[in-house]
């Protein structure tokens, strides 16, 4: 009898917690990313999980899976497209792999400064572009943003694109990138970006590119010595989700999540300023030498063949609108 009681009393609580659980209901969202805890990225994925977090009641709680966790940014895309994870932000790097119309924005010196690009991907071209990524198995959320990007190397101060011959730069895997850094004259590495610090410690590469919320958060000085701010191209990032947690949600739960998108965008752009405003000083402080004066005309010229490349690929079309748009 004693023990009859027990096992009652016993189910009786295991019950009262798991309806108490249901009432809380949680569903456990993995967001990953690349880069570093704390970097303009993961931001953006605290300030989305505080959102979503407000809106659902609790219902959505996301755990961010920072610093390249869940692997490099081509693997997270393809985790989103098989549903192993949930929520995303990553750079256009492999994008183009997925949905090529996207790889108009990977065109160097496209954008004229931040407000352009900020703009023209939050307006008509920036939501069209959307659409094609969403066509992919992928549900795209917002631009967000990764910043313009610069290069580092151990070898030497690169002053002008002849400095760059034979240099063994990393790049993202991405072709208009490729061709860019092959026609400068380099030798360009395309490789996950977990992979590189390792790469660049163990001289297998000597350089790399990067925005300055990248090369600050990832320490970039413990293992290069120069920077060139070329801000040779404008690098956005994008929110993207999983089908297979989409189709989940209601109409409504849709919207919350349009709505953190947005609150995530603007907090990674906010620290992107943050890091765009003390991040030099930051890297010379650490003993980066730092070359700002950049003939920007020659570094233009020097990676214009990319864009023949492009066009005879993929037309103009699109890089006329975005160039008429600035
Ligand atoms: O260099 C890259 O691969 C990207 O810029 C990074 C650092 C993963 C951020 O999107």
């Amino acid at each position: 009898m004693f023990r009859f009681r027990s096992i009652v009393a016993v189910s009786v609580l295991a019950l009262s917690v798991s309806l108490a659980g249901s009432a809380m209901a949680q569903t456990v969202l993995n967001f990953g990313h690349t880069t570093a805890q704390n970097s303009h990225y993961s931001m953006g994925v605290q300030a989305f999980a505080k959102k979503i977090s407000e809106l659902s009641d609790g219902k959505f709680e996301v755990r961010e899976q920072a610093a390249g966790a869940l692997g490099g940014e081509r693997d997270l895309i393809e985790g989103l497209q098989i549903g192993s994870i949930e929520l995303v932000i990553s750079s256009t790097g492999p994008l183009g792999n997925f949905a090529p119309e996207t790889l108009v924005l990977d065109l160097p010196f496209l954008f004229k400064d931040y407000e352009a690009a900020r703009s023209i991907l939050d307006g008509e071209i920036g939501d069209e572009l959307l659409a094609k990524v969403s066509e992919n198995n992928l549900v795209a959320l917002a631009w967000s943003e990764n910043g313009f990007r610069h290069i580092t190397n151990s070898k030497h101060a690169i002053n002008t694109p002849a400095d760059l011959q034979g240099l063994k730069i990393r790049t993202m895997e991405n072709a208009v990138h490729i061709e860019a850094f092959t026609a400068a004259g380099a030798s360009p590495t395309p490789m996950a970006f977990p992979e590189v610090f390792a790469a660049l410690q163990q001289q297998v590469i000597d350089g790399q590119e990067n925005p300055i919320p990248v090369i600050t958060s990832a320490n970039m000085w413990e293992v290069q010595d120069h920077l060139t701010l070329t801000g040779h191209v404008y690098s956005p990032g994008i929110i993207l989700a999983s089908p297979s947690l989409w189709e989940t949600l209601s109409e409504e739960e849709k919207g919350w999540f349009e709505e953190a998108a947005d609150v995530a965008v603007a907090a990674t752009r906010k620290k992107v300023e943050e890091d765009e405003a003390g991040g030099v000083d930051k890297l010379r402080g650490h003993g980066m030498e730092v070359i700002e004066k950049v003939d920007v005309d020659a570094f233009r010229e020097a990676v214009g063949p990319a864009y023949k490349t492009f066009i005879a690929k993929h037309g103009d079309d699109m890089l006329t609108r975005i160039q008429d748009a600035q």
